[in-house]
């Protein structure tokens, strides 16, 4: 590859590096830069956006090359700003969601919820419940669309953060209602009702079937192991930094908008009715 440029370093902005699926992702970005001779810098925004546009500006001055940006803690003003007057090439992922003009790669959010939803019915689950964020991202709320499509009557919503601690306080509201099926919006929730719902005496499946999102590695050592939508992470890590790669060569070429496929990893979190 021919990539002239200044630093050959990237920055990349995550939202919640404690959770597994952004390790995994950085992992796929940082070795295909690697192998390019790029050097990665990693910033957690963990919701913060004045320190999300600090690092931007800070990044921006010490000439990185690039910009991967997984987080939704930068507005699209920050971002015309910091990134698109200044000429710095950058992708959107994720839980950024992208404007007309920037490249983004996103995977399919909406089938992935309808493929939990499917699952669901084919067994049976009549009353379901959907663990989500109160403001969800647009990629996270896509999933609740999709899985709203097939399953269109008695959706419980309960909301949570995206972390193990939000799910397993949702267990409490779970416990409330008269629902069979959970679909749990990212694994981490999912883990989280597992310790919850058994401080309730309440097992998976035989009392609750759970699906959970993401299909991170520790999906298959829970008991019992996680049924998920799978995204492929670490490939898409991998797309990302290539994609990026391309833009920092071809700076004029036009938009470009990928989306990677998911799909149901069928494990043992979810039975018959
Ligand atoms: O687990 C983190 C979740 O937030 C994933 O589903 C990912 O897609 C992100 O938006």
């Amino acid at each position: 590859r021919m990539v002239m440029k200044k630093s050959k370093t990237i920055g990349v902005l995550v939202p919640d590096i404690s959770n597994p699926f952004f390790s995994t992702l950085v992992r796929g970005i940082e070795d295909v830069l690697y192998k390019e001779n790029f050097i990665t810098m990693l910033c957690n925004a963990n919701g913060d956006n004045k320190k999300e546009s600090l690092v931007l500006e800070e990044l921006s001055r010490r000439g990185v090359d690039g910009f991967i940006i997984a987080s939704s803690a930068i507005s699209d003003k920050d971002i015309q700003q910091l990134l698109v007057n200044k000429n710095h090439p950058f992708i959107i992922l994720d839980q950024k969601s992208s404007d007309e003009n920037s490249d983004s790669i996103q995977t399919d959010d909406f089938s992935g919820g309808k493929l939990a939803a499917l699952h669901l019915k084919l067994l049976g689950h009549k009353k379901v419940a959907v663990v989500i964020p109160e403001n969800a991202t647009t990629n996270i709320a896509r999933r609740l669309e999709g899985f709203k499509e097939v399953m269109d009557e008695n959706i419980s919503i309960i909301y949570s953060s995206l972390s193990k601690e939000g799910g397993r306080k949702a267990a409490k509201k779970i416990v409330e209602t008269d629902v069979t099926g959970i679909f749990a919006i990212n694994d981490e929730i999912a883990f989280g009702l597992y310790l919850g719902l058994k401080d309730f005496d309440k097992s998976i499946p035989d009392d609750y079937s759970v699906v959970g999102y993401d299909n991170v590695d520790m999906c298959k050592y829970v008991t019992p192991p996680l049924t998920t939508i799978a995204q492929p992470i670490y490939e898409l890590g991998q797309q990302t930094a290539e994609m990026l790669l391309e833009r920092i060569e071809h700076p004029k070429q036009e938009q470009v908008i990928k989306k990677l496929p998911v799909n149901l990893i069928n494990r043992f979190s979810t039975r018959q009715i």
